[in-house]
């Protein structure tokens, strides 16, 4: 079995070549390129394909993957957006995500983002580096007692949850389906009551038709003066214009973001050298109560193995035509 893996970069191989070892009928040629329509025909002789959250998995990348033979696309990841599934579908290509590989990586993020934007480490970091050991603009607020809101309690949200709970936060949650795992201290509300009751409103849930933009001026408006808003799960759940429009009506003590919209491109890339030309990030990151990272959720080294072994599982149960619950398409 072979699989071509986009966009490969040093920590992939370091993770995925040793969990190789327990998989001897796989072999991985690692590329640079991401997977788009014009790196789709390197595929070519491969059965598969391996890509991550920037890639674009539309129609027309499918297209030529099942025009040069490829069966199955591997998603390392559990979000899958970017992936035309119902072309996939129709083609007859199987795609394998990997769902909740650490669902602690990311809640462990987004509670780190919460913190930095309401005691503003990043600040405090670089003042004290400059000799400068004033108070001045990092004063934050306890969370403790405070109300933590969190959108989409599945894996993340759980985990997420439980860390508020640890903080001795109350815990309200939205979603369309309650998890009988957090029943005993999370209290489910309809979006506007958790929009209207939170301190920290943490983001968990998939991006979907009906979770796009679900964060814009409307809602915003029905925010708590002093929210904390934190994003960790995609870029396209928060209206970026509509954002910085609450951030200027002095709405949010704090924002941190793990993911935005204009990421794809940036993704793991280093662009210091580059003048940004219409960047609604940069105007992002001119706020003083802005923090964002890109897109590091999943990177710690409990995720990463995780994420190899699911992936090249999911490899083995494709080549022997197995349905799991690994399969959107
Ligand atoms: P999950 O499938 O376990 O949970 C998602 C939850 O959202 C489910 O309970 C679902 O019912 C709920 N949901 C669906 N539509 C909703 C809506 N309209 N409103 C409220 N809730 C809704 O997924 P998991 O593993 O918790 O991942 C959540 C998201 O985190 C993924 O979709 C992905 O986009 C993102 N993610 C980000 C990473 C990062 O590195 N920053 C890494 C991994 C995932």
């Amino acid at each position: 079995m072979k699989i071509l893996f986009y966009a490969a970069k040093v920590y992939d191989k370091k993770s995925f070549d040793p969990a190789l070892e327990r998989f001897p009928g796989i072999t991985i040629d690692y590329i640079d390129h991401e997977l788009e329509p014009m790196t789709a025909a390197l595929a070519d002789g491969y059965d598969a394909i391996c890509a991550f959250v920037s890639a674009d998995v539309g129609a027309k990348t499918l297209e030529i993957l099942k025009e040069k033979g490829v069966k199955t696309v591997l998603m390392r990841c559990a979000g899958y957006n970017n992936v035309d599934v119902e072309k996939a579908k129709e083609l007859g290509i199987c795609v394998k995500i990997v769902p909740g590989y650490s669902p602690e990586a990311v809640a462990e993020l987004a509670m780190g983002l919460a913190l930095a934007v309401n005691r503003r480490l990043y600040k405090a970091y670089n003042k004290v580096r400059e000799n400068d050991y004033s108070l001045r603009g990092l004063r934050g607020v306890n969370f403790y007692e405070k109300t933590a809101g969190i959108v989409g309690t599945g894996k993340i949200g759980a985990a997420m949850a439980r860390i508020c709970r640890g903080f001795g936060m109350k815990v309200i949650g939205y979603d369309m389906y309650e998890n009988p795992a957090l029943k005993d201290f999370v209290e489910y509300v309809s979006l506007d009551e958790l929009f209207a009751r939170s301190d920290l409103i943490s983001l968990h849930c998939p991006l979907l038709d009906s979770t796009y933009h679900m964060i814009n001026i409307e809602n915003i408006k029905k925010m708590k003066d002093g929210v904390i808003l934190v994003n960790t799960s995609r870029g396209a759940l928060v209206d970026t214009d509509e954002l910085i429009e609450g951030i200027r009506l002095n709405k949010f003590l704090g924002v941190g973001l793990d993911v935005y919209e204009e990421e794809t491109g940036n993704v793991y890339e280093d662009r210091s050298d580059e003048i940004m030309m219409h960047s609604v990030t940069a105007r992002l990151l001119s706020f003083p109560n802005v923090m964002i990272t890109s897109h590091q959720g999943f990177y710690t080294l409990e995720a990463l193995n995780a994420i190899a072994e699911t992936t090249l599982q999911n490899m083995m149960d494709a080549d022997k035509g197995e349905r799991t619950k690994n399969d959107v398409a």
